[in-house]
């Protein structure tokens, strides 16, 4: 049995308890923990109940060995330097985030420790604080963000029934970024669900005019890719109609949105590399003012 801490408290922090559970001892490391010292919530539709203690950064009395940090991207750099000074030097922490940027931040802030990224297309969503949704079966992909981390430290602790391992992780965070930069700023847009955007044509202009500069970016990075931005982001429209987009999610519940590490992380790499990038700039200009 190993100590696993969980920061984060939203749907893939749960869906990650919920492999670890009953086998590993659960720290679920909140803002305000419960006056009982645990938290608990049932997965449905297994129905299974998870639980496991309820603590604050400051009530933390050992050093963590394994922490999976599950909070939003603009959260996560802040959260890791909250957490440091309780981390073993060489701890293995898995990141959960959506996007890019913050785990290539967190990777050069702590060389020492062993970082993990994980993209992941499970389906779940939390209706509330003591309920998830596993709401459609996907993959969770596993590879390494520095060259401290390897597979071997994995066994043990997270389960192999639940992953797969990729060297390559970050052209598999990079696919998954590609759809996101396509999809979900244009889903805030246009207030609209996922498989709108292929329905109107002039939505779906608008996405093949965004896709044609990540494609170019994206050839730079990853030269043997050989498949497309607006394929991917079309194959996803189709597949996830009825979603909205964790970005719209967001921007109707009242919240920050990542987009910042979607198409901000973008723009970064086009200017880093020097290719125009004006549609894609012209939304996250627009995006960022509303
Ligand atoms: O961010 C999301 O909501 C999802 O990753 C995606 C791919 C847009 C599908 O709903």
């Amino acid at each position: 049995m190993h100590d696993i801490y969980i920061l984060g408290s939203g749907a893939m922090a749960s869906l990650w308890a919920s492999y670890l559970y009953p086998k590993q001892t659960l720290h679920f490391i909140q803002r305000t923990p419960s006056p009982d010292g645990l938290y608990r919530f049932t997965i449905e539709p297994q129905n299974k109940e998870i639980k496991g203690r309820s603590l604050s950064i400051q009530d933390i009395d050992t050093q963590i060995d394994y922490l999976i940090l599950a909070t939003k991207a603009y959260d996560a750099v802040d959260a890791m330097n909250s957490i440091k000074d309780k981390l073993a030097h060489n701890a293995c922490v898995l990141l959960l985030q959506n996007g890019l940027g913050s785990q290539q931040a967190i990777a050069a802030g702590f060389p020492s420790i062993k970082l993990f990224a994980c993209s992941s297309t499970e389906g779940a969503y939390k209706p509330n604080a003591n309920t998830l949704i596993h709401a459609g079966k996907g993959i969770n992909t596993i590879g390494p963000m520095n060259s401290v981390a390897s597979p071997a430290d994995l066994t043990g602790w997270l389960p192999k029934s639940h992953y797969e391992w990729r060297d390559d992780i970050d052209f598999v965070l990079w696919r998954k970024f590609m759809i996101n930069c396509a999809i979900n700023p244009l889903t805030v847009l246009y207030n609209c669900p996922n498989g709108d955007l292929i329905k109107h044509n002039d939505y779906t202009t608008h996405m093949h005019h965004l896709c044609e500069e990540i494609d170019l970016i994206t050839k730079v990075r990853f030269p043997h890719i050989n498949e497309s931005a607006f394929d991917l982001a079309h194959k996803t429209c189709e597949l996830t109609a009825k979603n909205f987009s964790s970005m719209l999610q967001d921007n109707r519940n009242g919240n920050p949105t990542e987009i910042s590490f979607m198409t901000g992380y973008l723009i970064e790499q086009a200017n880093t590399y020097n290719i125009p990038c004006p549609f894609n700039e012209a939304l996250f200009n627009t995006l960022s003012q509303a």
